[in-house]
């Protein structure tokens, strides 16, 4: 799978720092960098590396520089970026979906001052390699068919703040809006069930999938590609754009799961999720070039694979299972 995504060390002069080193997609975004050779700085709230471990050797592990810090904090961003001479940015820390309505402050404190604190940095360090997630979440301040959600303004927020420290200040930065993102690692949120599914046919669990109907399904290897791909040149532009990986119903993809695992019962009730499900890749694919795609059997079946392995070795246990 990981051939699928290669990183040319080359282009990575110097470090990179990963903010939200240890969730899904900045697993996915060390597992890269590290297979390439490239020095990286993980930066998290603590240093738990129970995602990345799922992808990643100890000795792998233990080769990635590991930073302790609240995004929320100004003098964590630039510390990292200060102290180990970093010329790029790939920042991913954020709370949910559920995270954010539970506690709106430290929501906005996360997703809004943290991500103001990583465009101060690229500010003051003149960083022209910049790329940061936002999410299909943030259609929902202009989309009427898209649930509005504290998150998703948050993120759009993020969006109007970046374009302005372009203008303003010269900061580039390229922001990833990604749909729906599945595969190992991929184990909290609103939209994570579609990976449940698929850990639950390893685990010989029945399940019952909350949501039906089209999602997009985005690979967590190619939305990580995708990211270091924005930031493996510098920019001279504040760009926003979608990455949705393919579009297949629920339905669609547990037939793909039973076909792997023929005695997987995984069932599905509730409604369509309020998310836009037709968006195009191709407007990012045309700025960055190539950055890999995986196919949804070719996808499943790796992370039904994965996740195998993964409970044989005693990786992931029943307690994964929610
Ligand atoms: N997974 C998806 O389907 C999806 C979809 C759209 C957008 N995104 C966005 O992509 C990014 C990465 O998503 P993910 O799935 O890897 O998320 P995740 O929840 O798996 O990981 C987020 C990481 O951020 C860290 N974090 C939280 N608060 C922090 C703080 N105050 N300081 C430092 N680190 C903090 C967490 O510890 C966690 O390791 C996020 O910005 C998310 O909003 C994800």
């Amino acid at each position: 799978m990981i051939d699928l995504f290669p990183v040319n060390k080359g282009d990575f002069p110097e470090p990179v720092v990963v903010t939200g080193a240890g969730g899904c997609i900045g697993s996915w975004v060390l597992h890269l960098l590290q297979r390439a050779g490239v020095s990286v700085i993980a930066l998290d709230l603590r240093k738990d590396t129970r995602r990345p471990s799922l992808l990643m050797t100890e000795e792998e592990l233990a080769s990635i520089a590991w930073l302790e810090g609240d995004i929320s904090d100004p003098k964590i961003i630039t510390h990292a970026v200060e102290q180990h001479k970093a010329s790029a940015i790939i920042h991913l820390a954020a709370l949910q979906i559920p995270f954010c309505k539970a506690d709106p402050i430290l929501g906005a404190q996360v997703n809004v001052v943290g991500t103001i604190n990583v465009l101060e940095a690229a500010r003051q360090f003149g960083i022209k390699r910049l790329a940061y997630a936002s999410s299909i979440a943030a259609h929902g301040v202009f989309d009427p068919d898209t649930l509005s959600t504290l998150y998703g303004a948050y993120k759009y927020c993020n969006e109007a703040t970046a374009k302005v420290y372009m203008q303003d200040w010269g900061v580039p930065s390229t922001c990833l809006r990604p749909g729906i993102v599945y595969g190992v690692g991929r184990d909290q949120g609103m939209s994570s069930k579609t990976t449940v599914a698929i850990l639950a046919a390893a685990m010989k669990q029945a399940y019952t999938v909350p949501f039906l109907g089209p999602v997009s399904w985005l690979h967590a290897g190619e939305v990580a590609s995708a990211f270091i791909k924005s930031v493996s040149q510098p920019r001279n532009e504040a760009r926003v754009f979608d990455i949705n990986g393919v579009i297949a119903t629920v339905e669609e993809s547990i037939k793909v799961i039973q076909k792997i695992e023929p005695n997987a019962q995984i069932t599905i009730e509730g409604a369509p999720l309020p998310f836009p499900t037709n968006l195009s890749d191709e407007p990012l694919r045309a700025y960055l070039g190539d950055y890999g795609s995986v196919n949804l059997v070719q996808g499943i079946e790796h992370t039904y694979d994965s996740f195998c392995k993964l409970v044989r070795s005693g990786k992931i246990g029943p307690d994964s299972f929610a």
